[in-house]
This record gives C-alpha cells, sequence and structure tokens, in this order.
C-alpha cells in the first residue's frame, strides 16, 4: 500500500518505504527539484519546506511521518507573504549561484509568517540554518527587513 502525501495541494500516492527521506519524494518521485540537496543532516537548510506552514529540513524527515499532512515546496508557496518575500529577493538581488535560495525563501515565509515584524536578531536566530556557500547574508536580511515593511 502506497504513502499519501499531499504536496502543494494534490494528493499523490506515492510506492515507497516509509523512512523514505521526504526530499527523495520530492525530488526524485515528483520531480519537484526546486527543492535541493545540501548535507543531508539537516544542517545547511537547503531541502526546508513547509509542514503545515512550519519550515523544516525534508532531508531528515520520514515521507511516512508527513503521510496525509500538507507540504508546500518551493513551487507552490504563494501566500500573501510568500509573494512579498519573493519581491523582495528580486528587488534586493539576493541570488548568487541561487543553490541556496528555496531553502533560503522558505524560511523567511515561515519567519514572516510567525514573526511580521523581526528583529535583527529575530531574522539571524530563525536563519541561522540556512546556510549560504555565497554569503548573501546581508542581502537575505535587507529582504527579510523589505518584505516585512511591505506587508506591514
Ligand atoms: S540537505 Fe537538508 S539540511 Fe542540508
Ligand atoms: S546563493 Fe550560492 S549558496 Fe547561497
Amino acid at each position: 500500500m502506497g504513502i499519501e502525501l499531499t504536496i502543494n495541494g494534490e494528493k499523490h500516492t506515492l510506492e515507497v518505504a516509509e523512512d523514505t527521506p521526504l526530499l527523495w519524494a520530492i525530488r526524485d518521485h515528483l520531480h519537484l527539484t526546486g527543492t535541493k540537496y545540501g548535507c543531508g543532516m539537516a544542517q545547511c537548510g537547503a531541502c526546508t519546506v513547509h509542514l503545515n506552514g512550519n519550515a523544516i529540513r525534508s532531508c531528515v524527515t520520514p515521507v511516512g511521518s508527513v503521510a496525509g499532512q500538507n507540504v508546500t515546496t518551493i513551487e507552490g508557496v504563494n501566500s500573501r507573504v510568500a509573494k512579498a518575500v519573493q519581491t523582495s529577493w528580486d528587488d534586493k538581488a539576493v541570488v548568487q549561484c541561487g543553490y541556496c535560495q528555496s531553502g533560503q525563501i522558505m524560511s523567511a515565509v515561515a519567519l514572516l509568517e510567525s514573526n511580521p515584524a523581526p528583529s535583527d536578531e529575530d531574522i539571524d536566530n530563525f536563519m541561522s540554518g540556512n546556510i549560504c556557500r555565497c554569503s548573501t547574508y546581508v542581502r537575505i536580511r535587507a529582504a527579510i527587513k523589505d518584505a516585512a515593511t511591505k506587508l506591514a
């Protein structure tokens, strides 16, 4: 019997083992490749998706543990907050190589959904699990503040 997943509002039944990482299901079975593999050990944040609106690391999340719950990836995130974040990311020209950025955006959206006016410290604490090899941290912080201003 397959595992039922709801990804970006669509139901899927996957014939995979329950302990398969959610990241593999998203990328290899559903071909949603915007979510990236970085470390595979919950250390870099490249694989961040939302589970019922909360940011999680899909590389260490067994697919069986999220059956029947709502998973959102970078391809499906489209709330008012998400649109503001994506606009601010463009306005502040955050992206360099881009590899970490879908995870950064998913974390930034989760931050602003729970804290609409974060301080620099709030941003640094919340985003500390998202690593950027290109060191775009200053622009990420500026974009999050810009999005918070747009949404206020
Ligand atoms: S790939 Fe999941 S945290 Fe690095
Ligand atoms: S933009 Fe290159 S790793 Fe973050």
